[in-house]
């Protein structure tokens, strides 16, 4: 035995190992978990359904080889040392029925099984025609649930175009769109019991999407629209995914979630969604004055958090009714490499923020977490690793958000202003979305 060669009791030790590890895995809690058991719409359910048989052909096939090889031992070996020629089994190199079986068994095999692969590729890459009545702003529409998925450094866009789009340039350069849009991040509401088309894409790497309890995975390519991808949920609830395609530095804290509501509650959402940020009318006094170019004083903690917004939030992020009118597409795209930051409208109407992985409201008192948003205010990439770089230009190049360097009364003053940024979501939701 060479010094190189692993002695029986290193191999012994190393596949130990391995064992303890897979088996101390299993006691681990599964909320991702493609198998069940808390498959909860039919397309994950029919992925379900299929790995279970298609293991069980596996089985079926891996104990009829093993069978048949342990009955061909058993049976034809030699039994004593001394042996004569005439005492070897009967040589049965080209038997043509034992041809024959060994080759047909197998494809009729894999027939059956690229029946059923085939049947549920199709079944899964196809979109039902179903459309719902909604209201959106003042208007009746008839809305076939689609909702255009982004992925991004290291977070999830989420568009709802109830008017005429359909360019996908549109979508990921985020130009302007025509008709009514809804625009929101890491977390996608969906209506329960209808099934809701996703086009898929990206605006700088390969992500991939992927809520387990409801449907497989589909890749989020840039410059590509994903091929009809689709989620529908049975039940009203809230179902966790994890982005799946190793995107870079916080690939890990790229999650997202689906919350399915019963109509009537969706279409709350939908019509509390359409609004701009509500203001009392002396700060609206104070944005209108803004707007119009002139200079008044922050007479309160709302009015300076909205000129703190304006002057160092709003140039990657809108605000509808606060800051609207100084977003730029253009000066975004510039500075942020994958050219867009949340939509920070409804910010309180979400749960989670910074890419899904800190709560905006405490799970178990219910109140904001004002003290969360605080340090992430204070630090961004000492919560979730972010990524700025000088670019040739002489101006940086974003990944993330970047520690802006706030003071603590504009720190407060801007979470003031985000808690008022939105509807508080129910108690049920708040309790059920919140993350570790
Ligand atoms: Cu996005 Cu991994």
């Amino acid at each position: 035995m060479t010094r190189n060669t692993p002695s029986a009791r290193t191999v012994f030790r190393f596949v130990a190992v391995v064992a303890g590890a897979l088996v101390l895995a299993s006691c681990s809690e599964a909320p991702l978990d493609t198998l069940g058991p808390d498959l909860a719409g039919p397309e994950a359910r029919d992925i379900g359904w299929f790995m279970t048989w298609m293991l069980w052909i596996c089985y079926g096939v891996f104990f009829a080889v093993l069978g048949i090889t342990l009955y061909s031992w058993r049976k034809f070996r030699i039994k004593t040392d001394e042996y004569e020629e005439g005492d070897w089994p009967e040589q049965i190199h080209g038997n043509t029925t034992a041809e024959l079986a060994w080759t047909a068994a197998p494809a009729i095999t894999l027939a059956v099984v690229a029946v059923f692969t085939l049947g549920l590729h199709a079944s899964l890459n196809s979109n039902d025609e179903n459309a719902i009545e909604l209201i959106v702003g003042d208007e009746q529409v008839a809305w076939e649930p689609e909702v255009v998925v982004i992925g991004q450094q290291w977070w999830w866009e989420y568009q709802y175009h109830f008017g005429d789009v359909d360019l996908v340039a549109q979508r990921v350069e985020n130009l302007p769109t025509t008709g009514p849009i809804i625009t929101t991040a890491t977390q996608m509401v969906i209506p329960v019991g209808e099934e809701v088309e996703l086009e898929v894409t990206s605006r700088d790497v390969i992500h991939s999407y992927w809520i387990p309890s409801l449907n497989g995975k589909r890749d989020a390519v840039p410059g590509r629209q994903s091929a009809p991808w689709k989620l529908q949920a049975d039940e009203p609830g809230v179902y966790f995914g994890q982005c799946t395609e190793f995107c870079g530095l916080s690939h890990a804290r790229m999650r997202m979630q689906v919350i399915a509501l019963p109509m009537a509650e969706f279409q709350d959402w939908v019509t509390s969604q359409m609004q701009g940020v509500a203001l009392g009318d002396a700060d609206q006094a104070y944005v209108d004055a803004l707007v119009a170019g002139e200079t008044p004083a922050p007479e309160n903690s709302m009015q300076r958090g909205i000129a703190t917004f304006r002057s160092k939030c709003a140039s990657c992020h809108l605000m509808d009714n606060v800051a609207d009118d100084l977003f730029s597409p253009e000066e975004v795209r510039k500075q942020l490499v994958a050219g867009v930051a949340p939509n920070l409208t409804h910010f309180s109407s979400r749960t989670t923020f910074a890419g899904g992985i800190r709560n905006v409201y405490d799970p178990e008192t219910l109140e904001f977490n004002a003290n969360e948003l605080r340090i992430w205010l204070q630090d961004p990439s000492a919560v979730k690793a972010n990524y700025v770089e000088p670019a040739s230009d002489g101006d940086v190049r974003m990944r993330g958000m970047p520690n802006l360097g706030l003071s603590q009364i504009e720190i407060d003053d801007l979470v003031g202003l985000l808690e008022s940024a939105g509807e508080k979501p129910s108690e049920q939701i708040i309790r059920e979305t919140g993350v570790e």
